[in-house]
């Protein structure tokens, strides 16, 4: 799923600076999966809503969704030089994924994790933050609100 916004691209006059917003396994099903702890707003809605946020902000988001943590592995690598910065949900990546903090801490941006729920207050295996020390932030808790709230702290970063 990708719900591409606004994007600077080649040979066109730079717009706004652009965000990757890269959710994870599973995050497909917002809306109907398990919706007392993730809420009932789909990913769609989410985007919107980030995109709306993005604009009053000065910035564009290309947000996107894969269940693959190869694809996650790509599109951060491909990052720099496209984007400011970053906003990662890594789904349960987020707990085991060596792949994914390699690569953000490969391309050295600004990157923001993101959670609806609160990790920290489930299952033990989820307060392993295997992506946490590589990142500048994160917020968690506040359903799709993590990501707006996300987004405003990585445009003060940005200013
Ligand atoms: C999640 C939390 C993870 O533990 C879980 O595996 C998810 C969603 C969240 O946004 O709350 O898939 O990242």
């Amino acid at each position: 799923m990708s719900h591409r916004v606004a994007r600077r691209g080649h040979n066109v006059e730079p717009g706004p600076a652009a965000v990757l917003v890269v959710s994870g396994p599973n995050l497909q099903l917002l809306g109907t999966r398990e919706p007392a702890i993730y809420g009932a707003e789909t990913l769609a809605g989410i985007h919107a809503r980030l995109a709306a946020r993005a604009r009053e902000l000065g910035l564009s988001i290309d947000a996107r969704q894969t269940n693959h943590e190869g694809t996650i592995v790509d599109w951060i690598g491909e990052a720099r030089g496209r984007f400011a910065g970053i906003l990662v949900n890594a789904g349960a990546y987020s707990h085991s994924s060596i792949a994914i903090r390699d690569a953000i801490l490969a391309v050295a941006l600004p990157a923001i994790e993101v959670h609806l729920s609160n990790p920290d207050a489930r299952e033990p295996f989820r307060r392993k933050a295997i992506l946490a020390p590589v990142c500048r932030g994160r917020v968690m808790g506040f359903g799709g609100d993590s990501y707006v709230l996300a987004l405003e702290g990585l445009a003060r970063i940005l200013r």
